[in-house]
């Protein structure tokens, strides 16, 4: 198949968190045109069965491969936790994953070998981080713990907030008892927490925020198959959603920390 270097990266997210990943790939890729697609009618998939989730994955990996995307980025750490073989199988364009990605970043990063990772429940459940990482590293020590309250935290705007610290101090205590040197911010939301994460998890642990190193990767994979986009003017940026609830902006340029235009709704 062509891949034709101008056609657009395709993200995709249950909601506006996969944003973080755009909010990255914008910073670090910024000649390249973005179609993102955020499944706002039936966010969350943190708490929804696999059958569920890879069967919501397909329809949007569909979707965006009908816009001719010359890449497709699973900014859901859920959907890429259950899902991701799925839409490698459906997709004739390259795949990548936040997972994947995230365990990249952390195996590079941990010297003791000790690693946390946090997410929400379905993806922790999959331990779809341990077997990522233990593929580039057999011998990684993983101890992973969902945190299922910090999705609500972060939309909510807490992000400096005195519940939201009580939360991870409770939530990380188990996970920083296993003395880790390092911690994956398994999902999408939690790029937004990093300050207070960093301040409950101490100066000693490092965090990998997953957006991050989705955009090293991207970077990479497009230089290595020559697939970057040459052309040098404004990049465009389009956002398919499936509902516009409430705070839908407030929350949204909170994740992508710029104003969000070009808003599309899918009915399906
Ligand atoms: N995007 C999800 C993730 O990264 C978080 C929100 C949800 O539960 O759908 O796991």
């Amino acid at each position: 198949m062509n891949i034709d270097p101008k056609s657009p990266i395709g993200v995709f997210d249950s909601g506006v968190g996969g944003l973080t990943v755009v909010r990255a790939l914008m910073e670090r890729l910024p000649f390249e045109n973005i179609i993102y697609f955020g499944d706002t009618a039936r966010v969350p998939y943190g708490v929804k069965s696999v059958e569920t989730i890879a069967h919501y994955t397909t329809q949007i990996a569909q979707f965006l491969l009908q816009k001719d995307v010359k890449l497709l980025i699973i900014a859901c750490n859920t959907m890429a936790a259950v899902a991701a073989q799925m839409v490698k199988d459906l997709s004739a364009v390259p795949v990548l994953d936040v997972i994947d990605a995230g365990a990249v970043g952390a195996v590079a990063a941990s010297q003791s070998r000790r690693i946390g990772v946090i997410g929400t429940p379905t993806t922790i459940n999959s331990n779809a981080y341990a077997r990522a990482i233990h593929e580039y590293d057999a011998d990684m020590r993983i101890y992973s713990q969902a945190c299922p309250l910090f999705v609500p935290l972060v939309e909510e705007g807490w992000l400096e907030h005195e519940v939201t610290r009580l939360t991870a101090q409770e939530y990380l205590r188990p996970v920083l008892a296993q003395d880790i040197d390092t911690m994956v911010l398994g999902c999408t939301h939690y790029p937004l927490l990093k300050p207070l994460l960093q301040e409950v998890s101490g100066e000693d642990v490092q965090l990998v925020d997953s957006a991050e190193a989705m955009a090293e990767q991207t970077a990479a994979l497009l230089a290595e198959r020559q697939l970057a986009n040459a052309q040098r003017s404004m990049p465009s940026y389009e956002f398919y959603v499936t509902d516009v609830p409430l705070r839908f902006q407030t929350i949204g340029e909170r994740f992508l920390g710029r104003s969000l235009a070009n808003v599309h709704v899918v009915k399906w």
